[in-house]
């Protein structure tokens, strides 16, 4: 089986839908660059070994992807997930586990990189948001795109609402994707894409039930 670390800063909901979907893989730790992250408290409910990196304790973006890229090879995983991990990682840190990196994002990328990603779809007035899994590559945000899901956005929406609704997703298609990951279904190829194993199955894309 499969060796994950799942990366959290926050809540961790993410992390609880990732804990919670019976993977065919061992969770070998949760890490969080913040002491306070309420997820921390979720995985050790779930007897998932928890770490604190702190960022605080380092004088430099690179110094700390160092000791975290330390920390995650001397826990031999296989694959790393970023869930609400709120740190932007360094090149050297994006190469060194290069095609062993998965990140959630809240919105239809190439849409919306960055944050405040409900509040911008908002203000554009769209009418369908979501989100999306990805690998992670140095550009932030940009990596080859492995799932998505999207959801209505409805005209009583606040960024709070808009929000919830796409984290039920999140909440969906992460494990989703993990699940194939750990199965050996798909893969980042050399050339940046997305390699699927087999034929894409229909619900490679999800729309939520809302929406049609
Ligand atoms: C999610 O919206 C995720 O897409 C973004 O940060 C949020 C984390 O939420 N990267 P949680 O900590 O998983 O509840």
């Amino acid at each position: 089986m499969k060796r994950i670390a799942i990366l959290i800063s926050g809540n961790g909901s993410n992390m609880q839908a990732l804990l919670q979907a019976d993977l065919p893989c061992d969770i070998v730790s949760v890490i969080s660059n913040r002491a306070d992250a309420k997820g921390l408290q979720i995985a050790a409910q779930h007897d998932i070994p928890t770490t604190v990196i702190s960022h605080h304790d380092f004088d430099s973006r690179e110094a700390f992807d160092q000791a975290l890229g330390d920390h995650l090879q001397s826990l031999a995983v296989d694959y790393i997930i970023l869930a609400g991990f709120m740190r932007i990682l360094s090149d050297s840190f994006v190469d060194r586990f290069a095609g062993r990196l998965l990140n959630i994002h809240p919105s239809l990328l190439p849409a919306y990189p960055g944050l405040n990603t409900h509040q911008k779809a908002l203000q554009d007035g769209v009418k369908i948001h979501g989100c999306t899994v990805h690998f992670v590559t140095p550009r932030l945000d940009h990596g080859p795109i492995i799932i998505q899901a999207a959801v209505p956005v409805l005209p009583e929406d606040t960024a709070e609402t808009l929000a919830a609704r796409v984290l039920a997703q999140e909440h969906r298609v992460y494990p989703q994707a993990v699940r194939w990951l750990c199965l050996d279904k798909i893969r980042l190829s050399r050339d940046g894409h997305v390699k699927t194993v087999h034929q894409p199955q229909p619900d490679f894309a999800l729309v939520s039930p809302g929406l049609i």
